[in-house]
C-alpha cells in the first residue's frame, strides 16, 4: 500500500482591481452577464464569458425551467455555444461570476461537479487547458490555472479504451 497525494496551486487576488487588465474585463463582463440568467426557481444568477484562442468571446448563462432538472448551469451553457459556434477552437479563459438574489455576492464559486466533467472533456478535445477566473460581485477572486485540476481521478474517454 502506498499513498497518493493530489494538489494544485492556484492564485488568490483580494478584489478584482488586483487582476490583470484583460482578466478583470472579463470577470467585469461576467458579473454583467449575469443579468441575463433565467433563474427565477433559485434566484442564483450565474454569468460566464469565454476568450477563445481566435480573439472571439462566447457568454453563458444559467437557464432554469420549471422541471427542475432541466435547467442549465451556465458553463455548460457556455461550452455548447462555444463548440457550435467556433468547434475546434480552443477556450483559453472563462470568468464566471453571480449574483444571488438570496444572500451575499461576495464570494468566489467553483463550477458544479458536472460542469467540471463537461470542462474536462472540452480541453481534452481541443487538447487546451481552460483557465478559470471565479469571482462574485465582490470580494476575493480565484484563478484556476486549468479547469481538470478541479476533478482528481476523472472519468475520461480513455477509460473506456
Ligand atoms: N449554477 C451554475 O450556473 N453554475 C454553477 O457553477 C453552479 C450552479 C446554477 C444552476 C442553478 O440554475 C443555480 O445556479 C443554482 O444552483
Amino acid at each position: 500500500m502506498n499513498h497518493q497525494k493530489y494538489q494544485f496551486e492556484f492564485e488568490v487576488y483580494d478584489s478584482s482591481d488586483n487582476l490583470n487588465d484583460d482578466d478583470k474585463k472579463l470577470l467585469m463582463q461576467a458579473r454583467k452577464v449575469t443579468e441575463n440568467a433565467y433563474a427565477p426557481y433559485s434566484n442564483f444568477f450565474v454569468g460566464a464569458v469565454a476568450k477563445l484562442e481566435n480573439g472571439e468571446q462566447v457568454t453563458g448563462t444559467n437557464q432554469e425551467n420549471a422541471s427542475y432538472p432541466v435547467g442549465m448551469c451556465a458553463e455548460r451553457v457556455l461550452l455548447a455555444g462555444a463548440s457550435s459556434l467556433f468547434p475546434k477552437v480552443p477556450v483559453q479563459t472563462i470568468a464566471i461570476s453571480y449574483h444571488n438574489n438570496n444572500g451575499e455576492s461576495n464570494r468566489p464559486v467553483s463550477p458544479c461537479g458536472m460542469c467540471r466533467q463537461a470542462l474536462l472533456e472540452y480541453e481534452e478535445r481541443v487538447k487546451h487547458p481552460i483557465r478559470l477566473i471565479l469571482g462574485g460581485l465582490e470580494g476575493k477572486i480565484y484563478v484556476i490555472p486549468r479547469a481538470s485540476m478541479l476533478l482528481p481521478l476523472s472519468f475520461t474517454a480513455l477509460d473506456m479504451e
